[in-house]
């Protein structure tokens, strides 16, 4: 399999917040991957017509259908060799029967599924994390339930684009707001955090599919850069010239937020945990997987250049 390349990529969840990030890399990829499809809902063909049309303009495929119908999938499975999921939590349990039909497609060599964020079986406290559940349990059913098919399971820490959270950081979670100069850290913000950004989800996958040697049933941990929350605020205030002001949340204070959102079943506390868990050290790992899949110095974007291009939406 060392010598395996991808031909016929499929990639379910395409026009998702992580999914569009990974088709424009795919999709740019020089030299070109030889055929690349989507599988969607025809809703989503619809109401996201204009992404999809400028994809079909580049000879991507669209295949419509339904991820719970097992004939779509296996028509979707046909000549394709290798598969990304980027599909949203709430369709994390689909995969299940889409890695079952991978194992049995003549076609299907490997697989990608939706991880993309922060490893759940990072430490022992991983296990009791609920946002990490259901990837626990796609991982055990890759396990228990497949001999042929390659995975990759690739982890990329907080998206930076999200965790500075410029819409939503008044809920309390922490982030930084360049229109008012204001910043909200969650503890000392002196915890590494191994950061990417959502270009880089992209850059990374390429790089993942083109180094099968490294990626093949691996875990691939990679990062834009790692840097402390601290750090990432120095440099909003050096390249604006102004000191933000700054509110530290205790971490007891955010636990204890974050419990009663479980409490009150708030869509959000996954996202309250996820914070925690990042700010905690629980995106900080003792190796990253950048060079084994060729992304040295300079191949993926820098903390200096993220933030420029936060800052300058603010222009
Ligand atoms: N590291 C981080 O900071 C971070 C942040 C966000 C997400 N993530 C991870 O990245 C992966 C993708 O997340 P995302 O935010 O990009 O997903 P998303 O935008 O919420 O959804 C992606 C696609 O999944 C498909 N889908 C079908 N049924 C769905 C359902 N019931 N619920 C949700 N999605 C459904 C849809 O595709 P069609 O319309 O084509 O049917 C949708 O466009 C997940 O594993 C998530 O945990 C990580």
């Amino acid at each position: 399999m060392e010598k395996f390349r991808p031909s016929h990529i499929l990639v379910f969840g395409a026009t998702g917040n992580v999914g569009k990030a990974i088709m424009d890399a795919l999709v740019s990829a020089n030299p070109a991957f030889p055929r690349l499809s989507i599988f969607t809902s025809k809703e989503t063909a619809v109401s996201k017509h204009d992404l999809i049309d400028g994809w079909k303009s580049s000879s991507v495929s669209v295949l419509l259908g339904d991820i719970m119908n097992t004939q779509d999938i296996e028509a979707a499975y046909r000549e394709v060799d290798t598969v990304i999921s980027c599909l949203g939590r709430g369709a994390l349990e689909a995969q299940k029967e889409l890695i079952r039909l991978a194992e049995a497609s003549p076609t299907v060599r490997w697989v990608i599924p939706s991880e993309f964020g922060t490893d759940p079986e990072h430490n022992e406290l991983s296990a009791q994390e609920k946002p990490h559940q259901m990837k626990l349990a796609i991982r055990k059913f890759i396990r228990e339930n497949t001999k042929q098919l390659n995975v990759t399971y690739l982890i990329v820490g907080p998206y930076f684009d999200m965790w500075i959270d410029q819409y939503k950081w008044k809920d309390g979670f922490g982030g930084i707001d360049v229109a008012e100069r204001e910043a909200i850290l969650t503890g000392d913000g002196d915890t590494k955090i191994g950061f990417t950004t959502l270009k880089d989800a992209g850059t990374a996958v390429v790089a993942a599919l083109r180094h099968p040697e490294a990626s093949l049933n691996a875990i691939l941990r990679v990062a834009s850069f790692v840097k402390t929350p601290n750090e990432v605020l120095s440099e909003y205030e050096k390249q604006l010239g102004v000191k933000f002001s700054v509110k530290n949340i205790s971490l007891a204070d955010q636990e204890a937020a974050e419990r009663k959102m479980w409490e009150e079943e708030n869509p959000w506390a996954t996202v309250a945990a996820l914070r925690r868990i990042w700010a905690t050290g629980g995106a900080m790992y003792e190796r990253f997987s950048n060079e084994d899949i060729g992304l040295g110095d300079g191949e993926m974007e820098s903390l200096e250049k993220a933030v420029r291009k936060h800052i300058n939406l603010y222009k």
